[in-house]
């Protein structure tokens, strides 16, 4: 297999754990120059109480400013339903472009639906400052980067491959935590098995960066693995699981599983590029349409 990006190079990776949402967001920088993206922020929110914060945030940007870092790219995995991304406050703060996989507009469409956003929320991507496609490069400073299409989670799901480092999204969880729900409109166990397929044929020193974990078992949490290690030990997809045995296990156990507890307002805010939309008036607002999910 051949990928079009030099895997030799090793970026430099800082990860920021978000407690409130479990995810893992990322600065990656290259190695030859003070270029980085950020993966996947997390802006604050009390839902309960409707209030935005940027704790999180604001750490990312700290981080950057003290190490003297350009901020080329603020990528999005996918639209999380877990979680707000920050990504335009950091934009607004320290530039960049942000990119998602150019899928989004299947999810606007499903969700402009559910949200009956009506016509001036566009479903074309174009809050978006660059939509991926399967095998898009992009540099960040000297390193190159590509968007690997992974589909199954959701549409619009891309892993993000970077010298040796690739970040998941939620195309995979730590091996123990296995892989993430399918159950999403427009997801797919069958689609979610061969993207993780895809990621499994990386090189098997490749370093992988999950998005999510959740310490099960009572371990702490963990973010980074390899893909031998996966291929070994996931527990969804590792040994001698086979395609039949994932759908199965994962078609059961979605068919369980709660709602997410930020899924409304991530999903209004995530399809947006993390912009909160607003009212008639131009007021921050959030929707909850009911029964509608
Ligand atoms: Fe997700």
């Amino acid at each position: 297999m051949t990928y079009p990006v030099n895997m030799n190079i090793t970026p430099d990776v800082q990860a920021f754990f978000d407690d409130a949402t479990n995810t893992i967001s990322y600065i990656v920088k290259d190695p030859t120059s003070d270029a980085c993206a950020i993966i996947d922020s997390v802006m604050d929110i009390d839902y309960a109480a409707g209030r935005i914060t940027f704790d999180h945030a604001d750490e990312l940007i700290r981080q950057i400013e003290m190490r003297g870092l350009k901020l080329e790219w603020i990528i999005e995995t996918h639209v999380h339903a877990d979680h707000l991304s920050a990504a335009p406050y950091i934009q607004q703060k320290l530039g960049g472009k942000i990119g998602v996989g150019h899928k989004i507009t299947v999810v606007q469409e499903v969700f402009g639906k559910v949200f009956n956003e009506g016509t001036e929320f566009q479903r074309d991507g174009s809050q978006f400052d660059a939509l991926f496609e399967d095998g898009d490069t992009y540099m960040i400073g000297n390193m190159q980067g590509f968007a690997m299409y992974t589909p199954g989670h959701t549409p619009a799901c891309m892993v993000h491959v970077m010298g040796n480092a690739a970040f998941t999204g939620d195309t995979l969880f730590m091996p123990d935590g296995g892989s993430a729900r399918c159950d999403f409109p427009g997801g797919s166990a069958e689609e979610l098995y061969d993207s993780i397929m895809k990621v499994l044929a990386l090189p098997d020193d490749m370093r992988l960066f999950m998005c999510h974990d959740y310490g099960p078992n009572g371990r702490d949490i963990q973010w980074e693995t390899t893909v031998a290690d996966e291929k070994a030990n996931n527990i969804h997809v590792g040994g001698d699981k086979t395609r039949e045995d994932f759908i199965k296990f994962r078609t059961e156990r979605d068919a369980q599983l709660a709602m997410p507890k930020l899924i409304i307002p991530s999903l209004q805010v995530n399809m947006r590029a993390g912009e909160v939309p607003t009212d008639k008036d131009g007021n921050p607002m959030l929707k909850v349409p009911v029964n509608g999910l």
